[in-house]
């Protein structure tokens, strides 16, 4: 399997710069932050996002140090999202590891978050490329709106498909697709070039949401750090129930139908919920989509000559698709 490990190993020498420049980039003197900014850099993830940039850039030219800077304010912007994500969510826990929230509480995750978000501009304009701004300045006030549309819709049980992918378009595929787009910015690639890459990122923003949608209902809550149904449960509909209520017949759909519009959903009608969408194709389905696009990314990336930064973007994409968690 083409784990972010491995991937890293095609980009080592820059990867090791990008991980010192981001640890000093939450260097700072408030007693406060100092806290809260090495309690974060404890659970920094598999930083899947700048690894992409990395790789985008390699796979048509070369990471140049403004490749760094782009892919710093790539991981500062993701990670001041997650903050005000578990504030969102009320979440105690993300990957094992109790929130900010849980441990500082509300006041404090919000300003650590509006403190990582201004970082992220800050080291965008250090590239000293404008387009670059530009494209992170876009992705905060795309996953806000995505996270305000996803709200707006809840319990009220859109049964449309393009709504769906309209959605974790936002609010997950456009940091994929930017994280690949500066990534390309970075080192001036031509048009088809950056056209591409961006496209490659755009699949493999749905594919990681697809796919994490479809833990939601056959993950164990040891594997990825949370329950089956979590998303059911806040009213969201996600493609495998989404594909299953599509194809039943009225009567059944419109008895499910009630269920979720329920804001007060039982543990016994998650479970129908999640049985339903199971036992009726939603898995398949959902899979049946990550196999389409991973095969539309492949064309995709023709454009692009064969290297072992392209194979890795590639591989990256196959690891989101068969990850067990
Ligand atoms: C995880 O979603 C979180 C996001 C996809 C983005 C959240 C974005 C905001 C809260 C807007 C704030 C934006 C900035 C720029 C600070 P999830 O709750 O579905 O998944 P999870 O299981 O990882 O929490
Ligand atoms: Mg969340």
């Amino acid at each position: 399997m083409f784990t972010p490990e491995r991937a890293k190993t095609v980009i080592e020498k820059e990867f090791e710069v990008f991980s010192r420049e981001f640890t000093n980039s939450f260097d700072n003197d408030t007693e406060l932050l100092k806290s809260v900014n090495s309690y974060i850099l404890q659970r920094k993830g598999k930083q899947i996002r700048p690894i992409l940039t990395m790789l985008s850039a390699k796979a048509i030219k070369g990471v140049e140090l403004s490749t760094i800077k782009a892919g710093i304010a790539v991981e500062m912007l993701h990670t001041a999202s997650l903050i005000h994500d578990d504030v969102v969510d009320e979440a105690d826990s993300r990957r094992g590891q109790s929130t900010v929230n849980a441990v500082w509480k509300n006041r404090i995750s919000i300003l650590v978050g509006d403190y990582l978000l201004s970082k992220a501009l800050i080291t965008a304009t250090e590239t000293e490329n404008f387009d670059i701004v530009k494209a992170i300045s876009n992705v905060g006030k795309e996953l806000s709106e995505g996270e305000l549309h996803e709200i707006g819709i809840a319990y009220k049980a859109d049964l449309q498909e393009d709504t769906y992918f309209e959605v974790i378009r936002k609010k997950t595929g456009v940091l994929f697709s930017t994280a690949c787009r500066v990534g390309a910015l970075s080192i001036k690639a031509d048009v088809d070039k950056l056209k591409a890459i961006v496209e490659f990122g755009d699949i493999f923003g749905l594919c990681f949401q697809i796919k994490d949608d479809i833990f939601d209902y056959v993950s164990t809550s040891e594997k990825i750090g949370k329950p089956v149904g979590c998303d059911i449960k806040e009213g969201k509909m996600t493609l495998p129930l989404l594909y299953a209520l599509n194809k039943t017949d009225e009567s059944t759909r419109n008895e499910l139908i009630s269920l979720i519009k329920d804001e007060g959903m039982s543990e016994n009608d998650v479970k129908k919920l999640i049985n339903f969408a199971v036992e009726n194709g939603g898995i398949e389905y959902s899979k049946q989509k990550l196999y389409e696009l991973k095969n539309k990314a492949i064309k995709v990336l023709d454009v692009l000559e064969e290297s072992d930064a392209k194979k890795a973007l590639l591989g990256l994409l196959e690891f989101t698709i068969e990850r067990e968690k």
